[in-house]
Formats: structure tokens, C-alpha cells, sequence
């Protein structure tokens, strides 16, 4: 892989003197989905499949892109003094990001360079192939010009950038779970306290499978911005009866106390989701140190429901996923993964039960949607690497 890299890289940019190779990971949620800007806890880890990444330094101002999974789109030229976010930039705008948002933190990049890039996560898949792109150019920046940043900074710049350059108000958990990846483990993280632990994920006998809609979303044109606020409008109201700081600060118990000063009715359900789902993702990763994944499934098929009902992010493409998955023997859990709207679905399968998953959900998604899913069998890999 990596001298394919470097030989296209070459082929593109002249030579591979100075050249340096990198990866990040995609990720994938297990649990604790829409928590993650509200004080709550989430259970994602990173993927073996991710962004590679062939870069260099230039003695110059200007930045030259090249992204394989785009090539009719030619190399694509910009300079770091002008950074800027623009519309046409199409997918330079991530790097673009990152390189301005380094500044923006005291980080100043003065000197242009060369990037050529490759993912193998599906574009809009909901497995974070932007953040993953956030944090494999702050993995580069970090390491060809020699700044002391920390992993965890790398993914609080990654959020930045995609907050204030791209304009999506996502959480932290894209950049943090693709920075702080760690090979079989999940990381179980309290984005209130920035707090987290590693948990080993061993699935004797069963497998992660992914299952790709192909309905593609972005998060820039889909709903997510507005989730985000009515989350803000309900807390707004509980603060008048409740000393909260977030939605995460509640348990079920005092939130059916105190639901009441919700007055919107869908800003209601909002809450009820970011509630329920943070004490869901606890009580997750309990069932997990016990061994439980019966009951960490079921508690997985619960988050989708409460994705569909109350939070209303699914959509038919996942809802046929997810549902026609429960209806297959030795499927652990299923539900949506990510913003929703589209994108994959993540499910516990036993490993003998794979075929028919693929098999039957996928027939029965064909017949409905009228378009073919995709099926993964995923392994859970570290954050970024050099290579
Ligand atoms: C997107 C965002 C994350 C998180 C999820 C939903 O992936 O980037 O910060 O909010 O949606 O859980």
C-alpha cells in the first residue's frame, strides 16, 4: 500500500523526495448517539479502514491537494496565506480546516504543502471520513513542521475547524474516537468531564457488522444543526426549574419530574432521547465489563428506537436495516450509527449467522428501497499512524 501510494504521488506531484506517509481511522458509534453535545457519554472506536494520507512540506506559501477518491476534480492549488472556506473547494475545505484552525490555536503554518490523499470508508457513510480526514491533516501538520500537540488536542482542533470553517456544529466524538483509537478497544467517554477509559471489545464468536444504506447525507444539509438546537432550547427551559449545566446531568427519574418545563413538545422528546441515551451508554458498558452483550444488544436495539421516535433521525433506509437485522436469528443488536439520516447501521452478529444478515437483510432492503445495501464485517483498529 504504501509504495502504491508514493508511486501516485509521484506520478501527480513530480517526485516523492521528502514524502512521508500516514493513516487515520474512520470510526464507528456503538452507543450513545446525538450525547455527545450534551454533556452526555459515548462508546465509539476507530476502524481499520480510514485515510491514507501521502504529504510534504514545501519551502513555499502554496498547498497543492490531490484526493484519489476524486481525481476528475485534478490537484487543486491554495496558498496558507488565504485560507478561507469556499463552496467550490469541495473536499479541500477539511484540510483547509485543519490548517487554518491550527492557527487559530497559536499553531501558525507558514509553509505550504503537498497532499495526496486515499480513503476507503464510504464517502457520507456516517463512519466519519471527514473527521477522519480532520485528523489525519493535524497528525501531518503535527509531525512535518514539529509541533508539540497532543492526540487529544489533535481531535479538540479536528472539531474546531469542522465547527467554525465548515460550519456543522458537530460533538467531539468523530475526531476524539479516530485520535485516541485503540486496537479492539472501545473508548467510553464523558464529553461533559472530557473524561474516558478504554473497554475491551471481545465478541467471542461474533462479529461488528456494518451495513451501508447508500443513502448518502451530509451533515451540513441534513437536520443535524437543528437537533442540536432544540436540545439547546429544551435545556434552556429545564434550567428554569432544574440547576443543570446539561442534559446529561439528569437521570430518567428527575427528568419525567421535571419534563413538564419543556414546553414544545418535540423539544420534549429531544430531551427524553439525550437523557435516556447517556444512561443507556452507562449501563452499556456495565453490561460489557460483566460480559453481558445479550443485554449490551438490547440496549443498542433500544437506542435505535429512541433514534426513530423521539429523536426522529432514522429515516426508512435505516429503519429497514435495523428492523429486518432483529428479525434474523444469532443478531445480537442493531441500530443506526452516527448523525442519521442515511448512512450505516452497526449490529453485533453472531458469526455464524453472518450469511443470512447479509443474505435476508439485504434482500429485504433491495425489495423496499430499491437499491442495494453494502455489508462490512469490521475489526477495531488504532488511532493515527505514520507508515
Ligand atoms: C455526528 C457528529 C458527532 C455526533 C454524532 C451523533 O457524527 O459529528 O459529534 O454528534 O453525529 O451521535
Amino acid at each position: 500500500m504504501k509504495e502504491q501510494l508514493l508511486q501516485k504521488f509521484g506520478e501527480i506531484f513530480g517526485d516523492t523526495e521528502g514524502a512521508e506517509v500516514y493513516f487515520a481511522p474512520g470510526r464507528v458509534n456503538l452507543i450513545g448517539e446525538h450525547t455527545d453535545y450534551n454533556g452526555g457519554h459515548v462508546f465509539p472506536c476507530a476502524l481499520t479502514i480510514g485515510t491514507y494520507g501521502v504529504a510534504r512540506k514545501r519551502k513555499d506559501k502554496k498547498l497543492r491537494f490531490y484526493s484519489m477518491n476524486f481525481d476528475r476534480l485534478g490537484v487543486l492549488e491554495s496558498s496558507v496565506e488565504k485560507i478561507k472556506p469556499e463552496k467550490e473547494a469541495g473536499w479541500t475545505n477539511y484540510p483547509k480546516g485543519v490548517i487554518w484552525a491550527f492557527g487559530q490555536k497559536g499553531y501558525e503554518v507558514t509553509e505550504g504543502m503537498d497532499l495526496m490523499l486515499f480513503g476507503n470508508i464510504p464517502n457520507g457513510s456516517g463512519l466519519s471520513s471527514s473527521a477522519s480526514v480532520e485528523v489525519l491533516t493535524g497528525f501531518i501538520l503535527r509531525d512535518q513542521y514539529g509541533f508539540s500537540i497532543s492526540n487529544e488536542e489533535l481531535a479538540l482542533i479536528g472539531q474546531f475547524s469542522e465547527n467554525r470553517f465548515n460550519g456543522v456544529n458537530c460533538g467531539i466524538m468523530d475526531q476524539f474516537a479516530i485520535a485516541m483509537g485503540k486496537k479492539d478497544n472501545a473508548i467510553f467517554l464523558d464529553t461533559a468531564a472530557m473524561e474516558f477509559e478504554y473497554a475491551p471489545i471481545r465478541l467471542e464468536g461474533a462479529k461488528l457488522v456494518i451495513a451501508c444504506s447508500n443513502k448518502k447525507r451530509g451533515l451540513g444539509d441534513s437536520k443535524y444543526n437543528e437537533r442540536r438546537s432544540e436540545c439547546e432550547t429544551a435545556l434552556a427551559q429545564l434550567q428554569q426549574v432544574i440547576g443543570i449545566e446539561t442534559l446529561g446531568d439528569l437521570n430518567e427519574e428527575q427528568f419525567e419530574l421535571y419534563k413538564g418545563a419543556i414546553k414544545d413538545e418535540v423539544c420534549q422528546k429531544r430531551a427524553r432521547h439525550a437523557v435516556y441515551e447517556n444512561r443507556r451508554t452507562v449501563r452499556a458498558v456495565e453490561a460489557l465489563k460483566q460480559n453481558d452483550i445479550e443485554a449490551f444488544g438490547r440496549l443498542m436495539n433500544e437506542s435505535h428506537i429512541s433514534l426513530r421516535d423521539d429523536y426522529e433521525v432514522t429515516g426508512e433506509e435505516l429503519d429497514t436495516l435495523v428492523e429486518e437485522a432483529w428479525k434474523v436469528d444469532g443478531v445480537i443488536g442493531s441500530r443506526m450509527t452516527g448523525a442519521g439520516f442515511g448512512g450505516c447501521t452497526v449490529s453485533i452478529v453472531k458469526d455464524e449467522a453472518i450469511d443470512a444478515f447479509r443474505e435476508k437483510v439485504g434482500q429485504a432492503y433491495l425489495k423496499k428501497i430499491g437499491y442495494a445495501a453494502d455489508f462490512y464485517a469490521v475489526q477495531i483498529g488504532d488511532g493515527p499512524v505514520k507508515l
